[in-house]
C-alpha cells in the first residue's frame, strides 16, 4: 500500500484527505438528491382509512363502495380526498420479489382499484411496514423498499401509511428515510405517512422525511378511558389530546403532527364525537375518517362535513392551536387563522354542563410561535358559533354560555 502510494506520488496523508473529500462529496450529493416530494399535503390530508372500523377485514368491493359513498355522502364535496387501505391487503411476493395484493380480497389487483378511485375524482392510499411483517402479520417492505415503492407508483397509489411493527434493531430515521428515497426514486408523488407512534420522537426528524407522523399509540373510540391490551395501550381521545403538548412548533404545511385517525361515528356520543372532531381541527390534524361512510347517521355526517370546523383545520397558515387556559374542567384553546381571524374552542372535559364566561377585554391572547396577538382591547372581532352556525355578537361584550358535558363551544372570531 505504502509502496504503491509512493510510486504514484500519493502519500498516505493525501490518500486519507482524498477519501474524506470523496465521502463528504458523495454524502452531500446524495443528501441533495434524496428528498421528499415538494408541494404535497400543504394543508392536513383529508380522507378515510379502513382500520378503525374494519380492522383486518378489507377487500376490493368494500373499498369501491367507500369511494362511491365518499362522493354520494357529500364527504368529497366537504374536502375529503384519500381512500386509504390499511393493513391486510397484502398477498405474497413473486419469484422476482415483487409484492402482490391478496388475490382473494383484491381479485382485480390494485391498478384497477386505483383507476376506479381516480375515476371518482379521489385518490388511493395503501399501507406497509418497515419490518419484514406488518402489525397484522402480513408481508411488509423491509429489504424490498425500492421494489415496493415502484409497485405502488405503477399501481397509481397516492398515499402510503408506513408502520413500525416488527422492527427490533432497526434505526427509525434510516428505515423511514429509505422508504422516502424509494418513493422519490419511483417518481410518483405519494404522501408519506409515518406511523411509528411517537416512539422515537418523529417530530424531531420526520419533517424532511414524511408529510405527517403519528405522535402516539393507536386511538380508540373512547373519550376518556384508555384500553390496556397488555402489551400495548389503545388511547382515549383526551389522552391523545394531552400528549400533543409541546409538539405544535414542529408542524406546518407539508409536515403535520398526526394524533391518529378519527373515531367519529364509531360509538362515542354525538357530543364526544363533536368535541373530538373540533379538537382535531384546532390541532390542524389530518382528518382521516375511520367510520363506515356507507352508513352514516345524520349526526355523524353533520360533524364530519361541518364547513366551519373543516376551514379551521385546513386554514392556509397551517398553525396548530394551543391551550390558553384550563379551569374547572374547561379548557380554552386558540388557533391563529388567515386574515387575522382566530378559532377559539371551549372544551368541557367533565360530564356535567359548565357555565362559561369569557370577558375578552380582560384577556390577552398572544402566540409567540406565530407572533400573533389578539388584542381585544384594541381590536373588535365578530363571534360566529361554528356548530350552531349562529352569530354571537362581538368581543366588546363578555361571552356567556353553557357547554354540555364532553362537548365544545367552537367559535370563529373575525376581525371587524
Ligand atoms: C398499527 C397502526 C394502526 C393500524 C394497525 C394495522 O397498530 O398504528 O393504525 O395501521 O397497525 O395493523
Amino acid at each position: 500500500m505504502n509502496t504503491n502510494c509512493s510510486r504514484t506520488g500519493i502519500t498516505p496523508l493525501l490518500l486519507r484527505t482524498m477519501t474524506v473529500i470523496a465521502i463528504v462529496t458523495l454524502t452531500t450529493f446524495s443528501t441533495v438528491m434524496a428528498q421528499k416530494f415538494k408541494g404535497l399535503a400543504e394543508t392536513p390530508p383529508m380522507g378515510w382509512n379502513s382500520w378503525n372500523k374494519f380492522g383486518p377485514n378489507v377487500n376490493e368491493q368494500m373499498i369501491r363502495e367507500m369511494a362511491d359513498a365518499m362522493v354520494t355522502s357529500g364527504m368529497k364535496a366537504a374536502g375529503y380526498e384519500y381512500i386509504n387501505i390499511d393493513d391486510t391487503w397484502e398477498g405474497e411476493r413473486d419469484s422476482l420479489g415483487f409484492i402482490h395484493p391478496d388475490s382473494a380480497r383484491f381479485p382485480h389487483g390494485m391498478k384497477a382499484l386505483a383507476d376506479y378511485v381516480h375515476s371518482k375524482g379521489l385518490k388511493l392510499g395503501i399501507y406497509s411496514d418497515c419490518g419484514y411483517r406488518t402489525c397484522a402479520g402480513r408481508i411488509a417492505s423491509r429489504g424490498h423498499e425500492f421494489q415496493d415503492a415502484l409497485s405502488f407508483a405503477k399501481w397509481g397509489i397516492d398515499y402510503l401509511k408506513y408502520d413500525w411493527c416488527n422492527t427490533e434493531g432497526l434505526n427509525p430515521v434510516g428505515a423511514y428515510t429509505t422508504m422516502r428515497d424509494a418513493l422519490h426514486a419511483a417518481g410518483r408523488p405519494i404522501v408519506f405517512s409515518i406511523c411509528e407512534w411517537g416512539t422515537n420522537k418523529p417530530w424531531l426528524w420526520a419533517g424532511e422525511v414524511g408529510n405527517l407522523w403519528r405522535t402516539t399509540e393507536d386511538i380508540s373510540a373512547n373519550f376518556e378511558k384508555n384500553i390496556d391490551h397488555g402489551t400495548w395501550i389503545q388511547l382515549s381521545v383526551m389522552s391523545i389530546l394531552d400528549l400533543q403538548n409541546g409538539l405544535r412548533k414542529y408542524a406546518g404545511p407539508g409536515h403535520w403532527n398526526d394524533p391518529d385517525m378519527l373515531e367519529v361515528g364509531n360509538g362515542m356520543s354525538t357530543s364526544e364525537d363533536r368535541a373530538h372532531f373540533s379538537m382535531w381541527c384546532m390541532l390542524a390534524a389530518p382528518l382521516i375518517a375511520g367510520n363506515d361512510l356507507r352508513d352514516m347517521s345524520p349526526e355523524t355526517k353533520a360533524i364530519l362535513e361541518n364547513k366551519g370546523a373543516i376551514a379551521v383545520d385546513q386554514d392556509s397558515l397551517g398553525i396548530e392551536g394551543f391551550k390558553y387556559s384550563a379551569r374547572d374542567s374547561v379548557e380554552v384553546w386558540f388557533k391563529p387563522l388567515e386574515k387575522g381571524d382566530w378559532a377559539m374552542c371551549f372544551l368541557n372535559r367533565s360530564v356535567t354542563p359548565k357555565k362559561i364566561a369569557f370577558d375578552f377585554n380582560h384577556e390577552s391572547v398572544s402566540d409567540s410561535l406565530s407572533g400573533r396577538v389578539a388584542n381585544f382591547g384594541k381590536r373588535v372581532y365578530m363571534i360566529h358559533d361554528i356548530w350552531s352556525s349562529k352569530e354571537m355578537g362581538t368581543t366588546r361584550e363578555p361571552l356567556r354560555a353553557v357547554v354540555p358535558g364532553h362537548d365544545v363551544l367552537m367559535l370563529r372570531l373575525t376581525s371587524m
